[in-house]
């Protein structure tokens, strides 16, 4: 296909795009919530009498006199406890009051009259304070928590390691991460004859209805929620968190529509986070370099008492299956933190492994003399490890390549320190990435209008990925006909089924159901053309006609399907039809590849790290928008540049409060620290996962790009920095 720019770029641009907390609603009430100022224990009492007399002020709900919330829908809401309904606390930040009020400004001063008296007890907020106790999750992605794939006759990983030529070990450890989208998390309740409507930021808005349908307690039928634009997600829009739980029920007890929009600060309570990670990686290889053992054991932060989900499976999502090697050992244990919820953020799982795996390939490619990117090649991996089965498509040595090329990676020095440029040391660096692709089951929806366009819907949301645009153009090409005469509907949870945009599933899920469905409405409209009596094609047999390029086609006669439905009166056609991946899940995997390519400049007297530019080559069989997709590898790749450089949330050991909870101090790569960013797509459509032959794009270019940075920081300084992320403190005497 093509390079479109998005069809809703003008009404983005123009603020005609409509935002969760956007929406025009009449009488409408404002939520504050209030958070707790504790990292664990219990409210002992509340004195909530100075706000309630505070001016505007229509409610204020706390434990005490707690809105009603129901549990059973643990699979969607992003904690494992619901707000308001008991005196514990679990973490700093956690929702222990709502206040409603005319305002926002005076539901918020009235927050701050609320007196909490808490009785607390030190939370436990340092991963490596818990990593002594640290327990094994039941079972890992269907996996074992503890999983060796050895070579037979071989005991034990720690034998395989034993027995190598080369080994090298490193502990690689990383904070707690924010998603930050640009859109904080906002939602707006409005009730009307027993019926909710809700204007809430979703990734997936009929996963999202359905949590909420069941937390309140009504009929799914009963909730309609409506999220046609979303200002970034990242994973931190799929479970729904405290917000649009109390917005319902609020304005179900007030009788009117409330809208509760989070600050900056509160989503880093309120919302879900990624995991501090502590991964251990061992990596034992023979002279030539052909691995002969991998060991990853990882470490992740669990909330809610230890007993929320894990998503953060670093070894199994990465060193499962990066290369081949005949003894592979993952290890994966949890630590029960006091810290607010985690949640899936871009990546989860192959963000962290890939950067403590593809760091330690760095290192054995040091230790061994050997260039990255040869180490690489010679433990590539043709077949799924452990599970012989090969990949759909894999052109990962093509991606180095052709990366190489471009990159103009034949020039590196072969040892670290060479290059000085002034007061900076120069580095360059690399790494793979890889994300497995799925595809979920999926209606969609095409309907042929008498005006010539065509509507095609699908309940899935864009959360500035270009999936409007997406729509749009596999209906387009479906159909044979313009990109213009076709009207995409998404982001709203009564459009036909769809699990929604997570797990780079979106295109791939979303297009299938849709070029299905589209062949159906021809299908429909061509039985309709010969058997209407007010058809010009009437009488014909099947075989006369065709449907070309929005017209159908018989003999002596081409007409638009618009025409021919306002030949005979009809207002449209309607198609409908559910795809999803078929048994060749079992005779393959399916990954998308990539290979990063980045130079760094260390300054040798503050050890600031600038990157300078970056050479991505992604394959990830059909692009459908080389425009949008381009820009999902971007956006992945500045969000490496912010795990590789800059981002921590900074928790206070004694009280679990995140310190930075803004902006400004939870620092997110700007502009200026995002340098020119070379992205090339192989074009070798995988026509086995779906017909489009597309895989998915919206994680991958993340995965792997912290450790070309961190490889790159070595190369330039000999410095290896296993702590994230990399800043000026840990380089300073570089
Ligand atoms: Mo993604 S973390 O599945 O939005």
């Amino acid at each position: 296909m093509t390079a479109i720019s998005r069809i809703d770029g003008r009404i983005k641009v123009t603020g005609a795009a409509r935002y969760s907390a956007d929406y025009p609603v009449g009488d409408l009430a404002n939520g504050y919530l209030l958070l707790s100022t504790i990292g664990r224990g219990t409210i002992r009492a509340l004195d909530t009498a100075a706000a309630q007399h505070s001016p505007g002020v229509l409610a204020v709900y706390t434990h005490a006199n707690p809105l009603p919330l129901f549990g059973g829908a643990e699979s969607g809401v992003g904690y494992n406890w619901l707000p308001l309904q008991d005196d514990q606390v679990r973490h700093h930040g956690q929702i222990v009051g709502l206040v409603v009020a005319e305002t926002f400004e005076q539901a918020r001063d009235a927050a701050a009259l609320v007196r909490v008296d808490y009785a607390a007890v030190p939370p436990r907020a340092s991963l490596r304070d818990g990593i002594p106790g640290a327990t094994l999750p039941d079972d890992v992605n269907g996996e074992p928590a503890l999983l060796d794939l050895l070579a037979d006759g071989v005991a034990s990983i720690d034998e395989a390691l034993g027995a190598s030529d080369v080994l090298v070990t490193g502990t690689f450890t990383q904070p707690i991460e924010y998603h930050s989208a640009m859109e904080p998390h906002a939602a707006i309740a409005v009730w009307r004859d027993g019926y909710l409507t809700l204007y809430s930021g979703a990734q997936a808005p009929q996963l999202a209805a359905g949590t909420i349908a069941a937390t309140i307690g009504v009929d799914p039928s009963r909730v309609h929620l409506l999220s046609p634009h979303v200002g970034g997600g990242f994973g931190n829009k799929i479970l729904t968190w405290g917000h649009p739980l109390l917005a319902a029920v609020a304005a179900k007890a007030l009788g009117r529509p409330v809208r509760i929009v989070l600050t900056r600060e509160q989503t880093f309570g309120v919302t879900g986070h990624r995991s501090a990670m502590s991964q251990t990686v061992s990596l034992g290889a023979g002279r030539a370099g052909h691995l002969v053992a991998i060991k990853h054991d990882a470490y992740a932060g669990m909330s809610g008492g230890g007993d929320g989900f894990l998503y953060e499976a670093a070894p199994h999502t990465t060193s499962r299956y990066f290369y081949a090697s005949p003894n592979i050992h993952l290890g994966q244990r949890l630590v029960t933190l006091d810290v607010p919820p985690q949640t899936p953020m871009r990546a989860p799982g192959q963000e962290a492994g890939s950067f403590a795996l593809e760091t330690a390939m760095d290192e054995l490619a040091v230790r061994l003399g050997l260039d990255p990117v040869e180490l690489r090649l010679r433990n590539y991996a043709t077949t799924y490890p452990g599970r012989g089965v090969p990949w759909s498509g894999k052109h990962l040595d093509e991606c180095y390549r052709v990366g190489a090329e471009a990159f103009g990676w034949s020039r590196r020095a072969p040892v670290p320190r060479a290059v000085v440029e002034g007061d900076w040391l120069v580095g360059t660096g690399m790494a793979t990435a890889a994300y497995p692709a799925s595809r979920y089951r999926t209606t969609g929806k095409v309907r042929l209008q008498p005006d010539g366009t065509a509507a095609v819907s699908t309940a899935t949301s864009d959360l500035g990925t270009g999936m409007w645009t997406v729509l749009a153009m596999v209906g387009a090409d479906a159909l044979g006909i313009p990109v213009d005469r076709v009207r995409p509907a998404l982001g709203d949870s009564a459009l036909p089924g769809n699990p929604g945009a997570f797990a780079s599933a979106g295109t791939a899920s979303s297009a299938p159901a849709v070029q299905a469905a589209a062949r159906s409405a021809t299908r429909a409209l061509l039985e309709l053309a010969v058997t209407h009596e007010r058809s010009p094609f009437h009488g014909m047999s099947q075989d006369q006609v065709r449907y070309e390029r929005g017209d159908v086609v018989g003999p002596g006669r081409r007409i638009p399907f618009g025409t021919l439905l306002g030949v005979v009166n009809l207002a449209g056609i309607d198609a409908t039809e559910t795809t999803a991946l078929g048994p060749e899940r079992e005779r393959f995997a399916f990954t998308s590849f990539g290979a990063h390519f980045c130079e760094v400049a260390v300054n040798r007297w503050t050890g600031e790290s600038r990157v300078r530019r970056v050479t991505t080559v992604i394959d990830a069989g059909a692009i459908v928008n080389e425009k949008t997709a381009r820009s999902q590898i971007i956006g992945g790749v500045i969000f490496g540049i912010g795990q590789a450089l800059f981002e921590s949330a900074d928790l206070e050991p004694d009280t679990g409060r995140i310190a930075n909870a803004n902006l400004a101090d939870y620092v997110l790569p700007v502009s200026t620290d995002v340098p020119p960013i070379d992205v090339r797509f192989l074009s070798h459509p995988d026509t086995v996962f779906n017909p489009l032959g597309a895989r998915g794009i919206g994680e991958l270019g993340t995965v792997g790009i912290a450790a070309a940075i961190g490889n790159a920081v070595h190369h330039a300084t000999g410095r290896r920095v296993r702590d994230l992320p990399i800043t000026l403190d840990k380089l300073i005497d570089a």
